[in-house]
C-alpha cells in the first residue's frame, strides 16, 4: 500500500507541474486529476490520473493572426494606452532598425521625426476627447524615422481595436521610400523630356533671328567702314558681339541638352580626351594664372567612349574649375582605374560649391552670366555612357567632379 501512496504523490507532483505548465496557456483550460482504482481484484487499488486540456476554438484563429502578423510585409506596430510599444513585428525590425527587444516598452515617438514626434500625444489626447479621426481608417502618406536617424516616406493606416473595455492603436505602415525615389526619377526624366522639347522650339525660333542679325551687325561693320574704329561706335559693336556670342552661345548649350544623347561608342584611351582639352584651353590657363596638373595612371584600361561628347564633358568641368578659381589656382585633371571603372576627376582650389544649391539641375547658376546648363549635359552624357558624375566641395577650398565611367569590354574572341 505504501508503494502506491509514493507512487500516487509523485503522480500527483507530475501532474501538478504539468497543470502549472499548461496553465500559463491564458486560452486553455486545463483540469487535472488523480484517483485510486482498482485496475483488478490481484491488485488492489492503483493510481490513475487523467488530464484534460481543453483548447477553446478560437486558439487556432489566435495563433493563426500572430502568424499573419508575423510574416507580413507591413510593419505592424501596436501600442498600449500609454502610447507605448507592445507589437513590433519583423517587418517592423527590418524597416525601423530596431530589434523587437530593444524598442519594446518605448514610446512610439521613437519611430517618428519631428514635427509629428511632438504632436503625437496632443493628437492622441485629442482623438481620445473629440473622437475626430484624422489618422484612425485611412491611409495617410506621413515620414517614419528608422534607428540610424534616417527619415523615410512611409503609407500610415492606424486602427482602433477595443479589447475589453481598453482601446489599443495598431498601425500598419509600408516604406514606400524606393516608390517615391523612382517617382522622383521618372519626373526628373519626363522634365527633362520636356526641357528637351522647349529647348528644340526655342533654338528654332531665336535661332534664326539671332543668325539674321549676325550676318546683318557684319554687313553694317563693313559698310560703316573705317570709322568703325572710332569710340562710341566701336564700345557698341563690341558689347552687341558679344552679346550676340553669349546667346548663341546658350542656344548651342540648350540644343545639346535637347538632343538626345545616344553616343557613338568605340574602345579609347581617356587619356587622349585630357591631353586634346589641356591643349585647347592651355592658352586661357597661362591668361588666368591656373596651374594645370595632369595625374594619368599609367597602366589604364581602354573604354567605350565617344570622344566628341567625353570632350565635352571635360571642357565643361575644366571651364567650370577655372571660373571657380577668378584669382588663379591649381587644376588638377587625374585620370585611374579601380575595380572595373575609369575615373576622371577634376579638382580645383577655387570658391567651392555652397551648401543647398542643387547645381546638376538645369538652369541652376551662381555666374552672372551662366546658363546653367553646362552640368545637366555633363550628366546627360555621362549617363549615356553609362556612367555617374559626382563631386565634393569645401566652400573656399575647392571642388573635385568626379566622372566614373565602365572599364571597356575587349573583345577577346579575336585574339
Ligand atoms: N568647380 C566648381 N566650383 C564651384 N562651383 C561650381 C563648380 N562647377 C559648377 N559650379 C556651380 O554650379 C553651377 C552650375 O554650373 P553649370 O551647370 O556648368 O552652369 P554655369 O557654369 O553656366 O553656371 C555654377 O553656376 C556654379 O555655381
Ligand atoms: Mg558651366
Amino acid at each position: 500500500m505504501s508503494d502506491h501512496r509514493k507512487t500516487k504523490a509523485q503522480l500527483i507532483a507530475e501532474l501538478e507541474s504539468l497543470r502549472q505548465q499548461l496553465a500559463t496557456r491564458r486560452d486553455a483550460d486545463v483540469t487535472a486529476s488523480s484517483f485510486l482504482a482498482p485496475s483488478s481484484p490481484e491488485e488492489g487499488p492503483h493510481p490513475l490520473a487523467s488530464v484534460s486540456l481543453d483548447v477553446p476554438e478560437h486558439h487556432g484563429t489566435e495563433v493563426w493572426l500572430q502568424n499573419l502578423i508575423e510574416t507580413t510585409q507591413d510593419a505592424v506596430v501596436s501600442i498600449d494606452r500609454h502610447g507605448r510599444i507592445t507589437i513590433f513585428n519583423s517587418a517592423a525590425e527590418r524597416i525601423f532598425g530596431y530589434r523587437r527587444a530593444e524598442i519594446q516598452g518605448q514610446p512610439l515617438q521613437r519611430l517618428m521625426p519631428e514635427p509629428y514626434a511632438s504632436e503625437h500625444d496632443r493628437y492622441v489626447q485629442r482623438y481620445e476627447q473629440t473622437h475626430e479621426a484624422r489618422a484612425i481608417g485611412m491611409i495617410r502618406t506621413v515620414s517614419g524615422k528608422r534607428k540610424n536617424g534616417e527619415v523615410f516616406p512611409i503609407e500610415l493606416s492606424v486602427t482602433e481595436v477595443r479589447v475589453e473595455d481598453h482601446v489599443h492603436y495598431a498601425a500598419f505602415i509600408r516604406d514606400i521610400s524606393e516608390r517615391v525615389q523612382l517617382q522622383d526619377r521618372l519626373l526628373e526624366r519626363e522634365r527633362l523630356a520636356m526641357v528637351g522639347t522647349t529647348a528644340a522650339k526655342l533654338v528654332h525660333e531665336i535661332g534664326n533671328p539671332l543668325n539674321s542679325m549676325s550676318i546683318a551687325l557684319q554687313l553694317l561693320q563693313r559698310r560703316l567702314g573705317p570709322s568703325v574704329g572710332d569710340e562710341p561706335l566701336r564700345s557698341s559693336f563690341q558689347s552687341l558681339t558679344g552679346q550676340m556670342t553669349r546667346l548663341a552661345n546658350l542656344l548651342q548649350e540648350f540644343r545639346a541638352l535637347s538632343r538626345r544623347q545616344t553616343p557613338n561608342l568605340q574602345l579609347m584611351d581617356l587619356r587622349t580626351v585630357v591631353d586634346d582639352v589641356l591643349a585647347t584651353e592651355a592658352p586661357i590657363h597661362v591668361e588666368r594664372k591656373i596651374v594645370v596638373e595632369r595625374q594619368l595612371a599609367a597602366d589604364l584600361p581602354l573604354i567605350h567612349g565617344d570622344r566628341d561628347k567625353l570632350q565635352q564633358v571635360l571642357l565643361n568641368l575644366c571651364k567650370n574649375a577655372v571660373e571657380a578659381m577668378p584669382g588663379g589656382g591649381t587644376l588638377t585633371v587625374r585620370v585611374r582605374n579601380s575595380g572595373n571603372q575609369v575615373f576622371l576627376e577634376v579638382t580645383d582650389t577655387g570658391v567651392g560649391i555652397p551648401y543647398g544649391v542643387n547645381i546638376l539641375e538645369p538652369f541652376v547658376t551662381t555666374k552672372a552670366e551662366g546658363t546653367g546648363l553646362g552640368l545637366p549635359i555633363v550628366r546627360q552624357i555621362v549617363s549615356a555612357h553609362g556612367g555617374t558624375l559626382d563631386y565634393t566641395s569645401s566652400p573656399g577650398q575647392g571642388t573635385t567632379f568626379i566622372v566614373t565611367l565602365p572599364q571597356g569590354q575587349t573583345d577577346t574572341s579575336t585574339q
